[in-house]
């Protein structure tokens, strides 16, 4: 077997909503090779309804249960990078999983970063969607805050700031 027949682990990207996870994923994907996934997508493919429906209809529980059993799907697959939903790492012992499992990308945003890029798309994230732009900021401040200590056990640590289409490189 020569270097590029390896097995990659798969790579999972973490961080909060709005900090570029699928556009970095799947950009690192078409410069790699491996196949991107966005959990998300997988989910509302799976339901056959928007993420934003099945808060809706049945609720956020269920939401979490689905999104770690499809998480753990990754487990029969190799070469992947998958975006993660922002709370896909605070639920049910996942981050401990994907530890295990992969490598952790945590692609870490500032709150005023995540605010301007999460302010014209609330319709479609349940958690942000009522929410005035001054509760958002409030909101974002706090979540993650209290998400950070999480997101912070990942094995790599990416300022969005410092990242580019060469970064996939040195994630292999
Ligand atoms: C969520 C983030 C969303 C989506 C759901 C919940 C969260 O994913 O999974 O709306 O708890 O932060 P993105 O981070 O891709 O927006």
């Amino acid at each position: 077997m020569n270097d590029s027949d390896k097995p990659v682990h798969n790579i999972f990207l973490i961080g909060f909503m709005g900090n570029g996870k699928t556009y970095w994923g799947k950009l690192w994907a078409a410069e790699s090779g491996l196949e991107f996934f966005d959990l998300d997508h997988v989910i509302e493919k799976e339901e056959q309804k928007t993420i934003a429906a099945i808060f809706e209809e049945n609720g956020e529980a269920y939401f979490r249960q689905k999104e770690t059993d499809v998480l753990k799907t990754f487990s029969q697959k190799t070469n992947c990078i998958i975006a993660c939903g922002g709370g896909t790492p605070c639920f049910n012992n996942n981050m401990q999983w994907m530890n295990d499992n992969g490598t952790t990308v945590y692609l870490a945003a500032t709150p005023a970063d995540i605010f301007k890029r999460v302010i014209g798309e609330q319709a479609k994230r349940p958690l942000i969607k009522d929410l005035s732009p001054d509760e958002l900021i409030i909101f974002i401040e706090k979540k993650l805050q209290e998400r950070a200590p999480v997101y912070n056990t990942a094995k790599i640590i990416l300022p969005v700031t410092e990242i580019n289409a060469a970064t996939i490189n040195t994630l292999l």
